[in-house]
């Protein structure tokens, strides 16, 4: 389990995350919302300390990680993450099977040998055969989308973080990945957390969905809660989503 009390997260000038508390269960789909540039990306980062939170606590598994400064703890509960970044960015000059096999390699100490029949078990999961050869220039945006899957599970992370995991995507392919999404939960029992723009798959996949404003939670709840919210920023950003409130 996940519990965030009190972050606190500030850029030079400005302060993007003002005192978050959540508490993430083991098994859930948890999304935040919010328009461009509210900081879920911030807050994402925070959860593994690519950034470092001005104040308060994020527990994961009942290890405070928001001020340590031990790089074996950081290692440690980082190797515990999956992450999907919003970039989704894969290394050009890598083959496909070293690609999903880097986290691997720096983060485990399973033998390299292993490395091809783990790569090929990750790529049959998300859909993907016979690829591994292949450099991410002779992939379609959608196949590079489940390598990317692919090297972040690669690892059997226990929490899943996925950045703008549909942005920029075809509707053939944001379905794809929709699915991904929820079949890394039925398949792996990965406790997943998305943080994206896209209102109408938040609600779709969620089981609770948190919406980032000022730097607060101003609302948190599942969906059908959410659709139902009186706070005036969810209602406005249900209609800039084109979603009638049920
Ligand atoms: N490293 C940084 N240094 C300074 N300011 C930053 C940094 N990273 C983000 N910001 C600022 O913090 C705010 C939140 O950025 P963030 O990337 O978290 O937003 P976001 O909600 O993920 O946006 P998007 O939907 O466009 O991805 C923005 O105003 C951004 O300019
Ligand atoms: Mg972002």
């Amino acid at each position: 389990m996940i519990e965030i009390k009190n972050l606190v997260k500030n850029f030079p000038g400005r302060r993007v995350i003002d005192g978050i508390s959540a508490e993430i269960h083991d098994g859930e789909l948890f999304s935040v919302i919010g328009p461009s540039g509210t900081g879920k990306s911030t807050f994402i980062k925070c959860l593994i300390r690519l950034l470092k939170p001005e104040s308060g606590q994020i527990i994961v598994d009942g290890q405070d990680i928001a001020a340590t400064s031990s790089e074996f703890t950081l290692a440690r509960v980082r190797r515990s993450f999956g992450y999907l970044f919003q970039e989704g960015a894969l290394f050009d000059s890598l083959t496909v099977l070293e690609n999903v096999a880097f986290g691997l390699k720096y983060l485990t100490d399973i033998p390299k040998s292993e490395f091809p029949r783990i790569v090929r078990e990750k790529l049959a999961l998300v859909g993907l055969k016979d690829v591994e050869h292949l450099k991410p220039a002779e992939l379609s945006v959608g196949m590079k989308k489940r390598v990317s899957l692919a090297r972040s599970i690669a690892a059997e992370p226990k929490y899943m973080l996925y950045d703008e995991p549909t942005t920029g995507l075809d509707p053939v392919t944001t379905g794809m990945v929709k699915d991904l999404i929820t079949d890394m939960r039925a398949k792996l029992k990965i406790t997943s957390i998305v943080v994206t723009h896209d209102l109408n798959l938040a609600l779709e996949i969620s089981s609770r969905v948190a919406m980032l404003n000022g730097g607060k939670f101003v609302e948190v709840g599942d969906p059908a809660h959410f659709r139902r919210s009186e706070n005036a920023a969810v209602k406005e950003f249900m209609e800039i989503s084109h979603l009638s409130r049920k």
